[in-house]
This record gives structure tokens, sequence and C-alpha cells, in this order.
């Protein structure tokens, strides 16, 4: 089968596309035909030598696909052959990844793909969909008529947020950094959206939610705590996702004397049981167009590397125009 895999890490360049064996599956496993994949910057740090957990050679680079299902192993219960899928989780503890014409994946990771969803959409929607639902609902416990704000609500994750936060009924304010882009995050629900360089930025907020914000969303890699805190109203959260290597000032009075919370995130540490509850809400909100997942192009899996480079352009050097996933068609 044609994959796009590397031998070990390092530059984009080191992914190859070429001919690898189609994999065998183990009893619980399903054999999904992939129709699309889907770019995230972890795929970028894995890559790029991020040593979270050893990779096997080959190892076949991503995380999310979407696809039919060709065959099952013995054990699996769930899926039949012929069933249209879409997950993530691969390419994760030592497992072989998704950028191939056919994945091997253990059934608890995949969810029905509802027929009006096309693969691209599912793929896109995979792995930054279960992370904004596991974000606001399992961890920030949002209600109803609540306030979040997204700082970098265009991104792929951000534009999850400002869609799911709008559903389930809450006001949204969402920064961005040019005005199409602003523009994006107003046309996806947003009812406020905010140059994130703005000098006025605290005051804008302030007018809108004069008690502060319930829900600070941090996409950023360097966040700025001061800022995040000080917007939070009296028993705010806020969840942090990026970052490893980011150590900024806490400010402790704004945190404790407002009887704050911080909250962590790392989508891959929650249960198969706890990401089905989000694989679940997504297929509704995807079923009844409540939740359009944010395309920014679509290539051939042989441009993997092309990709990855962009990817990380954005992400990393916040460089380029992406808005939204990349994804990748075998
Ligand atoms: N912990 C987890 O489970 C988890 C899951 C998914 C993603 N992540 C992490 O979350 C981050 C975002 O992922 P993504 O896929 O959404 O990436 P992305 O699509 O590249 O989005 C990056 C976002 O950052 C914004 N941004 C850039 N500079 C900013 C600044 N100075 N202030 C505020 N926002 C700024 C961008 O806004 P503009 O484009 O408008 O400039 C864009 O919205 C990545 O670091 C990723 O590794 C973590």
């Amino acid at each position: 089968m044609k994959a796009a895999y590397i031998d070990e890490t390092g530059p984009p360049e080191v992914i190859q596309v070429g001919e690898l064996p189609t994999p065998e599956l183990e009893s619980q496993q399903v054999l999904v035909r992939v129709g699309a994949v889907a770019v995230n910057p972890i795929d970028t740090y894995i890559r790029g030598g991020a040593n979270y957990f050893p990779l096997p050679t080959p190892y076949i680079v991503g995380c999310d696909l979407a696809g039919t299902v060709e065959a099952i192993g013995p054990d699996v219960t769930q899926c039949s052959i012929g069933d249209r899928v879409w997950g993530s989780n691969a390419g994760i503890f030592s497992r072989q990844g998704s950028f191939a014409e056919y994945a091997a994946v253990d059934e608890c990771w995949l969810y029905p793909t509802p027929a009006s969803v096309s693969d691209e959409e599912a793929a896109a929607i995979a792995l930054v969909g279960i992370t904004a639902h596991l974000g606001l609902f399992l961890r920030g416990q949002l209600q109803e008529h609540e306030c979040v704000m997204i700082n970098g609500g265009s991104g792929a994750v951000g534009s999850t947020l400002i869609q799911m936060a709008k559903a389930a009924g809450a006001n949204v304010i969402a920064t961005a950094g040019s005005e199409e882009k602003l523009t994006v995050c107003r046309n996806l629900g947003a009812d406020l959206a905010i140059d994130y360089r703005a000098k006025n930025l605290n005051e804008m907020v302030r007018e809108f939610v004069p008690e502060g914000v319930d829900l600070y969303w941090e996409t950023a890699r360097e966040p700025d705590l001061d800022r995040g805190i000080g917007l939070l109203a009296k028993w705010g959260r806020m969840i942090l996702i990026a970052g490893r290597e980011a150590r900024p000032v806490f400010p402790v009075g704004p945190f404790y004397s407002k009887c704050c919370t911080l909250l962590g995130l790392v989508m891959f540490a929650a249960s198969s049981e706890e990401q089905r509850v989000c694989g679940e809400e997504i297929n509704r909100l995807l079923a009844t167009k409540t939740l359009r997942p944010k395309i920014d192009r679509v290539l051939p899996l042989s441009e993997a590397a092309g990709a990855h480079r962009i990817q990380e352009e954005a992400t990393i050097h916040r460089r380029g125009n992406l808005c939204g996933k990349i994804v990748l068609k075998p």
C-alpha cells in the first residue's frame, strides 16, 4: 500500500511516500481503507523528534483518519465491513499512524461517519473536535449562557471551539490575527472578535462582559497568563493545551482572589470511553450541520512533507496564512 512514513525523525523532508505492506489485523482491530487524513501540529512534533514515546521503524505519520471498513478482526463487535468510520489516536503510544491507503485501528477509537458527512470533513474534525469537546465540557464544565473566550479562534482548534461553544448556548469572544480571520471567527458564530494585538483588548472584553470571562481557552504555545487570568470572572476557569517549553509568569493575586481554576488538557490522555462521548456528540453536530469543520486545503498524500511544512510554519513559526485543517487524500 502507499504510505507516508519516516525511518528517522527530522525536518519535513524525512517523510517519504512509498510502498509498505498492508497492516495485519490484531483481533480487536479494523482495517480502514483510508479516504482522507488530516494534519495536526502533534504530527509535526513527533516527526521532528519530540520523543514522547518510542516509534516503530518505519513509522507511518498521522493521527486522524476517515474511510471505509475493509476487514475486521475476530473480536470486533461495533464495526462491519463496508461501514464508513472516522477517528483519531493513530500514530501515538508507539502505534502506527494513519497517512496510508490502509490503517489497522483498534475499534475503540472509531466512530460511524454520518451519511451526509464526507471523509474529508470527518478526518478534519477528528483530533480537534475531540479536544474541543473534552475541554469545553469534561474539563471546563461549560454551562449555557456562560462566556467563553478563545485566544486563537481562527485556528483548527479555535474554529471548532467557537462552533461547539455557540451550540451549547454560550457567548463567545474570539481573537485572531488579521481582519480576514476575524471575519472567519464572526462567521463561525463568535459574538465578539478582537485582534489579539489590539492595545485595547482588555477594555473591549470588559465592555462586552463586565463580570469577566467564565472560561478562557488559550491555544497559544506561549500563554499570557497575566492577561488571561486578568480577564477571568470570579470562579473563572482557564484551559491550557500547548507550550511544553513555556514557563510564563503566573499572576497569583488575581488567580486566587477570584477563586479561579487552571485546567490542563491533553486529548490523548482521555480514555476511549471519554473520547467516544465526544465522538457521538460531534456526529450529532456534524449531521445537523451545526458543526462544519474548517478545512483550509485538500492535498494528495504525496504532498505529506509539504503539508507538514505548512502546518509547522503556521503553528510554530506563526507564518503563512493557514486557516483550519490541511486534509490529505491517499
Ligand atoms: N493538548 C491537546 O490535546 C491539543 C490538541 C490539539 C492541539 N493542541 C495544540 O494547540 C495549538 C493549536 O492547535 P491548532 O491545530 O488549532 O493550530 P493552528 O490551526 O495552527 O492554530 C493556531 C492559532 O494560534 C493563533 N495565534 C497565533 N499567534 C497568536 C498570538 N500571538 N496570540 C493568540 N493567538 C495566536 C492563530 O491565529 P491567527 O492565524 O489568526 O494568527 C491560530 O488561531 C497547537 O500548539 C497544538 O499543538 C493541543
